[in-house]
């Protein structure tokens, strides 16, 4: 059987440094650690996530401001939004849900946070800083990524990694964090022809296509990980639904290690979203890095 990689308890024990990490940070300045979470309109997939992400921060002591615009807010609306939160000191962190309605260019939105407080680690100045391999905010998912990856692989160096997606969320930027650690990455998306064969070469599969059961048990060979981004909602026969990765995991008994779809890599990226947070509050305060 492949292990199970545990991404609820990991992300569990990281809030919970986190929370100790909020407190002495309240202690050493009188202020709380502050993520401004923005979401325009009603898409229900980013309520629940927008929801979650405030949950947690409350429970690690991080205090979150929410701000909701309508869907037919304008883009001009939204930046003057984002241009307050980057001129209040008290927040130090913004994060903007994405996808955006149509009519709002995200880009343009997210080119316009402060990337001192860019805490998905999306603004252009982050994302350059990444393709330098030099210390800038990482996007949470990526980064929660390659987490759950440390805590099955001891050296990186030279392994063959697969990633399928090539959004800038995850696909890209987990890309160039595979890189950065020496790996030889091949960046595949629905596409690419001869993706089984390229997946069956394969140390290290990250699947973030969003295609339900996409990866097979064939595609994969004895002994790699599979690290699962997909979350997607599929109808479960009987009128309700459930929530399936991009791995079909049935079928994935001989990898040597997958994340579980719920409970891997969703609840790292939050845990992420509340490090980088703790991450740009410090730095803005002038405070070393946590040990
Ligand atoms: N939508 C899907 N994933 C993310 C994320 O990591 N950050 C933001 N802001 N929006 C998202």
């Amino acid at each position: 059987m492949a292990d199970i990689i545990d991404g609820k308890a990991m992300a569990s024990r990281l809030a919970d440094r986190l929370a100790d990490e909020a407190r002495r940070f309240h202690i050493a300045t009188g202020r709380q650690p502050t993520l401004a979470v923005v979401l325009v309109g009603d898409d229900p997939a980013s309520m629940i996530y927008v929801r979650r992400k405030i949950a947690a921060c409350g429970k690690a002591g991080i205090r979150s401001t929410d701000h909701r615009l309508a869907a037919t807010a304008s883009q001009e609306e939204l930046i003057a939004l984002v241009d307050r939160l980057n001129a209040d000191p008290a927040v130090h962190g913004i994060l903007v849900q994405l996808p955006l309605p149509p009519g709002i260019r995200a880009n343009a939105v997210l080119d316009r946070i402060d990337p001192a407080k860019d805490v998905d680690g999306f603004h252009p100045v982050n994302v350059g800083r990444l393709s330098l391999g030099s210390e800038g905010l990482l996007p949470c998912t990526p980064m929660g990524c390659m987490m759950l990856l440390d805590s099955v692989i001891d050296d990186f160096r030279g392994l063959k990694a697969v990633v399928i997606g090539k959004s800038n969320i995850v696909g890209k930027p987990v890309a160039l964090l595979l890189l950065e650690r020496e790996c030889t990455v091949t960046i595949t998306h629905i596409l690419t022809r001869n993706l089984p064969d390229l997946v069956r070469a394969a140390d290290i599969v990250v699947a973030a296509a969003g295609a339900p059961g996409l990866v097979r048990g064939d595609w994969v060979r004895p002994g790699a990980i599979l690290i699962d981004v997909g979350i997607n909602r599929v109808a479960d026969g009987e009128g309700g639904h459930r929530i399936v990765g991009d791995c079909a995991a049935a079928e994935m008994d001989h990898a040597a290690a997958i994340t579980p779809v719920p409970g891997g890599v969703g609840p790292m990226t939050i845990a992420c979203l509340l490090a980088n947070t703790m991450r740009a509050a410090r730095q803005q305060l002038g405070l070393a890095a946590a040990g």
